[in-house]
């Protein structure tokens, strides 16, 4: 007889929900592939994003304008297959939802359809009401993501802290409600000042994720590329550097070279 499969408690839009109502931090990384999936989701993080900033540290873009509807859909669907229990969330890239509802609820379609994640997230508030309205309306979860939504980095001309002054604080704080009101089930806050974070956070009954948001957000994301250290370059304030990735694997590569070089690898256990 086989042994039983182990039950496995999956991260739905419901568990995020109890986690906010009895204050229970809600851990999130981005994940584009199939092996780190499988250490992120086994290590117990709550949600992977498979967030377009794919764009910048697996394709090597400047920002994240280049990456397709395609693209994504080919990341989410080897994350998919890595995990157990996390819920899975896939940024809608830039260009597949800002035109018209129409073409944003497509977008959607596509990624539930040919990866089986589990939501979607776009960027944006009041300016994308419409297709959040009719994405959710078609039974799919929408995260929202307000404050530096970096798709738009042509328009703001700099990655700098957003929402300091109260003319777009008061933007923002509108837009969250109406994101809530729309359905989305979660919302990301990216860079902008913790006391507006924490006003945000307090006013709604979705979660709040930050990121360079401050400790009184619902939860926290990462980029997993920033956070493990395999990209070095990248050092805002509001990273934490858990390993340096970089460093280390450039030891292990530079000594294998040295050991093919001496003749030293392969040893005579190491052939058939
Ligand atoms: O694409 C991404 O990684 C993101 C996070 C920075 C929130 O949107």
């Amino acid at each position: 007889m086989s042994a039983a499969k182990k039950e496995v408690k999956k991260v739905t839009t419901n568990t995020l929900q109890r986690m906010k109502a009895n204050g229970e931090k809600i851990s999130m990384l981005t994940a584009y592939d199939f092996s780190f999936a499988r250490i992120i989701d086994g290590a117990g993080v709550d949600v992977i994003l498979v967030g377009d900033s794919a764009s910048n540290v697996m394709a090597g873009h400047e920002t994240t304008l280049p990456i397709t509807l395609d693209q994504m859909i080919y990341h989410a669907q080897s994350v998919i297959r890595g995990i157990d229990r996390c819920l899975v969330v896939v940024d809608l890239p830039f260009g597949s939802y800002q035109s018209n509802s129409e073409i944003a609820l497509a977008s959607a379609i596509r990624i539930m359809k040919e990866t089986g994640a589990h939501a979607i997230k776009l960027e944006g508030g009041e300016e994308v009401i419409d297709s959040i309205k009719r994405i959710v309306s078609a039974g799919v979860p929408v995260m929202g993501h307000l404050g530096l939504t970096p798709q738009s980095i042509y328009k703001f001309g700099t990655y700098n802290v957003r929402a300091k002054e109260e003319e777009e604080a008061n933007k923002l704080r509108k837009d969250a409600l109406i994101l809530q009101e729309a359905g989305c089930f979660g919302l990301v806050l990216e860079k902008i000042p913790a006391q507006l974070a924490k006003e945000v956070s307090e006013s709604l009954e979705i979660p709040t994720i930050g990121i360079g948001a401050g400790k009184h957000c619902d939860g926290q994301v990462l980029v997993m590329h920033d956070m493990l250290g395999i990209n070095t370059e990248f050092k805002p304030r509001f990273l934490r550097q858990y390993l340096n990735i970089f460093e280390q694997a450039s030891a292990a590569v530079k000594h294998y070279v040295d050991d093919v070089k001496a003749k030293d690898f392969p040893n005579d256990s190491e052939q058939y």
